[in-house]
């Protein structure tokens, strides 16, 4: 994954933890690297390899930070840095949520080597849907999940997420009924 991706996940990790737990979590993740450049591609063990030494030095779940670095990945990281490609996706959670499916294409244009995930909505009401992820990698579902409460955080709706069918039981791919209640607000 791009290297903004393991930047985020290191900003997270010192803010809540401090620069030592971090230097730590890198060594035990045997991460060589100094400094992720944002605009270059590393392997996603690299990405999955810190998870991993997060969990083992801070002692939380995998599962909890996946769900916080999504949150934080919209509400801060997408916000500091890319605002204007945000704003531009829609007006309201709804319409950002029916464009998600093409989102990444615009990503794309800034990150070429990218393999986004994909998304396609379907059961579309006035105030829910259903959301259906694929993708190749592994593991991702909380941080699924994580970025759809950002998204809410940043749309002024509360969201309410639950995973409908899992890939990891055997679904064909992840399927998520996403819910709002929204407070009128814009990016
Ligand atoms: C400005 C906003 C966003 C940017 C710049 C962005 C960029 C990226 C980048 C660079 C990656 C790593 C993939 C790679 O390097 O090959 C990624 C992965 C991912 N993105 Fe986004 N993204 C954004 C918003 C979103 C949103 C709104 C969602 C969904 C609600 C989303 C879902 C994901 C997921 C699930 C992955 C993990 C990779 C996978 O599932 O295979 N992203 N994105």
């Amino acid at each position: 994954m791009y290297g903004l991706v393991n930047r985020a996940l290191e900003e997270l990790i010192i803010e809540k933890y401090g620069e030592e737990k971090w230097a730590e979590t890198r060594k035990k993740a045997r991460v060589e690297v100094e400094a992720f450049i944002s605009n270059e591609p590393y392997p996603d063990d690299v990405t999955y390899h810190l998870v991993g030494a997060a969990h083992d030095i801070l002692g939380f779940r995998v599962s909890d930070l996946m769900h916080e670095f999504g949150v934080r990945w919209m509400t801060k990281t997408a916000q500091e840095n890319f605002g204007a490609l945000l704003r531009a996706a829609g007006a309201s959670l709804k319409e950002f949520l029916l464009n998600l499916p093409q989102f990444h294409a615009k990503v794309q244009l800034i990150y070429p080597k990218l393999r986004p995930p994909e998304f396609k909505c379907s059961d579309v009401g006035e105030d829910s849907l259903r959301l259906h992820y694929f993708s190749y990698r592994p593991g991702l579902v909380d941080f699924v999940a994580g970025l759809l409460d950002g998204l809410g955080e940043v749309y002024g709706a509360l969201v309410t997420v639950t995973l409908l069918e899992a890939k990891a039981k055997g679904a064909d791919h992840d399927v998520f009924e996403v819910k709002w209640i929204s407070r009128a607000k814009s990016p």
